[in-house]
């Protein structure tokens, strides 16, 4: 994995979207896109580049169970807000945290993963080493799949919500196996509470209590750190 230091959030957007300029220009018609507060100043940059995405096709990693796109907590909500209300896309995908049926969505969405094959695939990471919603001990070959959120994953959410009652219990989240047939992988961490999954995920053994270990067996991953995120290499 190449690590790239930046002095900040700011400067770690920057560079994650110079990176997917750079693929466009390339030739990447599909980016896996992430949510939480990590991408925000990448989504910013590109909101405010000059770049036309609506040849573009979007893959998200995750969403929660029982949320609806008109729902502000709802992670169908913070892309429309944070980048597709900007910058219209071709088409934009999310897995539906409202199905009625949770299997049948999970195998719709891995159908979506397979059709539109993902070139560059953007992660942020969890205190845990979480990736999209993929929790200590998931398998690293799951496809689309319902997880029940860990607690410390409920209290780093919690202050998206009213309440830590409100933080809904169940996401469905893109596996790792399909995380792993990105064909590039840009995972970015900021802040000093994100410095112990960052020390495991590149220095740790490769295992599924540490699910972005994982990352060391893909052959094209940019690891974009902040010096809080780095303080522990
Ligand atoms: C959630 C998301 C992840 C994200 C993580 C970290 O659990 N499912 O995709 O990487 O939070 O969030 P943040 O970037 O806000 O620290």
């Amino acid at each position: 994995m190449e690590v790239i230091r930046v002095k900040d959030a700011v400067a770690g957007g920057k560079k994650a979207f110079e990176l997917i300029k750079a693929g466009m220009d390339s030739g990447a018609k599909v980016l896996g896109l992430a949510t939480g507060s990590t991408p925000e100043t990448l989504y910013q940059d590109m909101v405010s580049s000059e770049i036309d995405f609506s040849d573009m096709t979007s893959v998200n990693l995750d969403e929660y169970v029982g949320l609806g796109g008109e729902d502000t907590q709802s992670y169908r909500y913070f892309m429309n807000d944070h980048l597709f209300n900007q910058k219209p896309f071709k088409e934009t995908f999310v897995p539906n945290g409202k199905a009625e049926d949770l299997a049948a969505e999970s195998k719709r969405y891995d159908q979506v993963i397979a059709d539109h094959p993902i070139d560059i695939q953007v992660l942020g990471i969890g205190r845990n080493g979480h990736i999209g919603f993929n929790e200590p001990g998931t398998s690293f070959d799951a496809t689309t799949h319902v997880v029940k959120l860990t607690e410390s994953t409920i209290e780093a959410n919690k202050r998206y919500f009213d309440k830590a009652e409100d933080v809904p219990t169940h996401a469905l989240s893109m596996g790792i196996g399909s995380i792993m047939q990105s064909k590039k992988i840009i995972l970015m961490a900021f802040g000093e509470n994100k410095a112990d999954a960052i020390k495991g995920m590149l220095e740790g053994p490769v295992t599924e209590d540490l699910p972005a270990s994982v990352l060391q067996n893909h052959q094209d991953v940019i690891v974009i750190v902040d010096e809080d995120a780095a303080s522990k290499l």
